[in-house]
């Protein structure tokens, strides 16, 4: 069954990247309620690496600055949140806690090339689910790949267990603010059906 319209709208159709921020505050309670819902979404062996460092007080913000683009300034200090969103590349220590199966640790720790693929692909997939959920919340999100992540990982992560992936400005969008909305591939373009 299909979810019903507004649900579409508010997580899909309508949903735009936000580029501005009202000044309303955004409730910690409600960062949590957003990762309860991703943390369902799917990940390869249940590994669930994704880490999210949710940058709430201004000084934290100003620690972010110097590794944003130019162009991601204003509107990163203007939003309520920022998160960083990371990668745990140790994620296989929690195998025996999140998955099922004996010897799920050790097969990642002998096997790094697989176990940096397995971070990699679903620290990613976990960004995605928490747009989603972020959205199914009432939130706006502004994901943003231009920044310095030497810097990020130099500052946030100095043991360099964590990698910094992407950010995600969080809040209440200034629509005002909004870029004209791009137009997306068709099904034709994008897919094939064998
Ligand atoms: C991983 C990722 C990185 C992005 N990086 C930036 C960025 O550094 N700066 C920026 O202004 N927008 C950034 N964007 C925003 C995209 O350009 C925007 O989401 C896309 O054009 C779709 O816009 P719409 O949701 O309003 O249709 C990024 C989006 C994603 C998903």
């Amino acid at each position: 069954m299909t979810i019903d319209q507004t649900a579409l709208d508010q997580i899909f159709l309508n949903a735009r990247t936000a580029n501005g921020f009202l000044d309303k505050p955004v409730p910690v309670a409600l960062l949590r309620q957003a990762y309860d819902l991703a943390k369902m979404c799917p990940t390869s062996m249940n590994t669930q690496p994704t880490r999210y460092l949710f940058l709430v007080s201004p000084e934290s913000r100003q620690r972010l600055k110097p590794a944003l683009s130019p162009g991601n300034v204003d509107k990163t200090l203007a939003a309520p949140v920022t998160v960083i969103v990371a990668t745990d590349m140790r994620f296989h220590e929690h195998m025996p806690q999140v998955w099922h199966g004996e010897g799920a640790q050790a097969m990642f720790e002998d096997n790094p090339a697989m176990a940096s693929a397995t971070a990699i692909r679903n620290g990613t997939l976990g960004g995605a689910y928490f747009i989603l959920a972020a959205r199914a919340v009432g939130l706006d999100c502004g994901p943003m790949s231009g920044f310095d992540i030497a810097k990020v990982n130099a500052e946030f992560f100095p043991d360099g267990r964590l990698q910094a992936n992407f950010l995600i400005n969080l809040g209440y969008a200034d629509h005002s603010k909004e870029f004209k909305r791009n137009p997306r591939l068709s099904f034709e373009q994008a897919a094939q059906v064998l």
